[in-house]
Formats: C-alpha cells, structure tokens, sequence
C-alpha cells in the first residue's frame, strides 16, 4: 500500500505533483481562462464579501487565500472554525462563506457553516471528498482531488487546497471586482507548473542531513510574511504534530514584539521566502542572526541575499509568490518528516490526534 515508502505522510508528500496536476487539470483553459465547473463567470456577481472557516492546516491554506483575495481588493475574513460562533461577525445574503475541510467532517468546521447558513450567508466547500457532510450542507462544492490522505498529518491536501483556492480567488475577484488582476496570467502559468516544480523540489532536496542538525534543540521558530505567514504556521504546526517538539510560527513581523525573548543559538528558526516582502523578512532574519540563532532560509534559488545571510539554505525553483508558498512548504514538510524519522516517531498516527476530529 505504501509503495516502497516508510510512511503514508512520505507517500503522500511524493504526491503532490501528481495530486496538484488534478486540481488544475481542466480548470485553467488554453487560452489563460479559469473554468471551475459549476462556477462560469458571473455566478459570484452579487457576492459583496466572503468569510472562510477551517481548522488547522486547511485554516492556513485559508489564510493563505486571505492573502490571495486581499491582493485582488475582496473583503476577506477568516475564522478558525472553532471561534466562529463565539466571535460572530455580520452576514448578509451578499456574504460567502467558504468551509476549506479536507474531510469535509470536522465538527466546528461544519457548524460553523451551519450557522452561516442560518444566518443567510451562502455557502461553499472546498473539499476532497465527494459526498462529504460539508459538501452535502452547503449551497455549492469545490472538490481539490488529492485522492485520499491515509496519514493524519495534512500534506498533499494542503497543496491541492491551495491551488484550488487561487483558481477560486480568480474567478471570485473577476466576479465581485470586475476586473482580471494584472498578474493573472503569470499566476496562472506559475499553476501550470507548479507540479514539476514540486517533483524538482522533491528530486533536489537536501534535508535529511539538516534534520540530523536540528533534531534536538530547545524550541523551532518559523516566520514569514504575505503568504509566507501562513506556510510558517504551518511549518510549525507540521512540525510539533509530528516530532513532538516544541515548534511555533509567527509573522515575521511579530518576532520582536515577544517571541524575540525566546530566540538563542539553541532554537533555529526557519525564514520562509515567498519572493514577496523578502527585504523585510530578511531584517528580521538578522535579527535573530544577532542573537546567535541558526537559521534556515527557504526561498528562490535565484534569492542570492538569502542564500548569503542564513546558515543553511533549501532552495526552491524561481516563481510566482502564489506558487511559492506551496512549494517552500514542500520542503519544510520534508524536514519535520525526516527529524520525526530520525527521533522514531509514530508519524502516520501521531499521539493524541485523529484524522478527522467529528467533535467541536
Ligand atoms: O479535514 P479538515 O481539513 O477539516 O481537518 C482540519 C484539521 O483537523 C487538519 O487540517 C489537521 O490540522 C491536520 N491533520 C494537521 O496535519
């Protein structure tokens, strides 16, 4: 079943070419268009705002489309799904509200769109699977095509997640702006090659003897900006489900309001580059450079500054910030697999966690 692979979550992380290759597959048409099915230009006309509600990895492959839709002026919030209820921000008949659940079962991410509904709000689910209770309760569904996840910790749904919801986003800003972004066209080649970038990344990647490095060390920070805010999020929660040690992301830009505190040579911190903001991310990076932190930049291979500032670089193809996020996270995926590995951790069934948590 696992295919010559030690783990499900490996498996799955060589997926990923293969699954973003049917997320996009007939969604972007020859001639640079985005056709999402069921959703032809104009049926979002009469959306004013759009609210999205998910929890953990799909809460910041919804963050990550926050950023998305803001780039294109749609008014955007986002809730963990958990504290929609409990924070309730006005609807109207004009407000979509977008449940991102890869099992299209977690309990707060189907109340909440209940509750959405309740209130008048229409709704949609990006999902992967067909028949889920989440694309059963809302109005409309997007399916991302993955295929099934088999290991609790979320990979190539995230990936798939967010190419779905860039496509999404383009069809969404078209709709509720009137105008195509000016970088459509580029956002949507940077798609297109998205899975041979990944397969690249995957064929390249060097982080099996980096993990030795940084297996056993106080804490792990991860910071970035733009898109790259929510990749360090994720990065760091990927990075606790699965080794056990203590791991936390935080906007780049937070880092001297607090966490700063934390930093010395004994917790390396991991700066993601999404060739967005990366003058910015890299004063912060120097920062911590001062406090003797180790630090691990992930970025373009074309990134230079980068490369010379940090102490050990993972570089990724050169693209689009849209499609850069992803495949930074690519790597950072590669590098909790393979600390978690090395301290022989139960990586498919992580302590305490369920694939699919059904209770709020
Ligand atoms: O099925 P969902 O996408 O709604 O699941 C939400 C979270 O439980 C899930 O993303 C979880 O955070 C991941 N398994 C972590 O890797």
């Amino acid at each position: 079943e696992r295919h010559g692979f030690d783990h499900y979550m490996l498996k799955e992380i060589h997926e990923q070419p293969a699954a973003l290759e049917r997320a996009i597959r007939g969604r972007v048409t020859p001639d640079g268009d985005v056709d999402l099915e069921a959703f032809p230009p104009g049926c979002f006309s009469d959306v004013d705002d759009v609210q999205i509600v998910a929890c953990g990895t799909s809460y910041h492959a919804a963050l990550y489309a926050r950023q998305l839709l803001a780039e294109r002026g749609v008014p955007t919030q986002v809730f963990s799904a958990g504290e929609y209820a409990t924070t309730p921000a006005p609807v109207s008949e004009h407000t979509l509200v977008i449940a991102v659940t890869q099992s299209g079962e977690t309990a707060d991410t189907l109340a909440s769109i209940r509750l959405a509904s309740e209130r008048g709000a229409r709704t949609l689910a990006v999902t992967n699977v067909v028949g889920s209770t989440a694309a059963r309760v809302c109005d409309d569904a997007v399916f991302i095509r993955a295929g099934p996840e088999i290991g609790v910790a979320a990979t190539k749904t995230f990936s798939s997640q967010v190419a779905v919801l860039t496509l999404l986003r383009e069809r969404l800003a078209e709709d509720i702006t009137g105008q195509r972004g000016a970088d459509r066209e580029r956002v949507l080649r940077a798609l297109e090659r998205l899975p041979g970038d990944v397969q690249q990344v995957l064929d390249q990647s060097s982080v099996e003897s980096l993990a030795a490095r940084y297996r056993d060390r106080d804490g792990h920070f991860f910071i970035g900006r733009g898109v790259a805010f929510p990749v360090a999020l994720e990065g760091a929660l990927k990075f606790k489900e699965i080794t056990y040690e203590h791991a936390e992301g935080f906007a780049a830009g937070e880092l001297k309001h607090g966490p700063l505190a934390l930093v010395t040579p004994d917790t390396p911190v991991f700066a993601v580059f999404a060739g967005q903001y990366d003058d910015k991310t890299l004063n912060n990076v120097e920062e911590v450079v001062s406090r003797g932190a180790p630090v691990v930049g992930v970025g373009s291979e074309e990134s230079t500054d980068v490369a010379a500032t940090v102490d050990e670089f993972l570089p990724i193809p050169d693209t689009h910030p849209v499609a850069a996020g992803v495949l930074a996270n690519v790597q950072l995926q590669l590098v909790s697999y393979h600390v978690a590995d090395l301290l022989g951790r139960s990586i498919d069934k992580p302590r305490n966690l369920a694939k699919s948590v059904t209770v709020e």
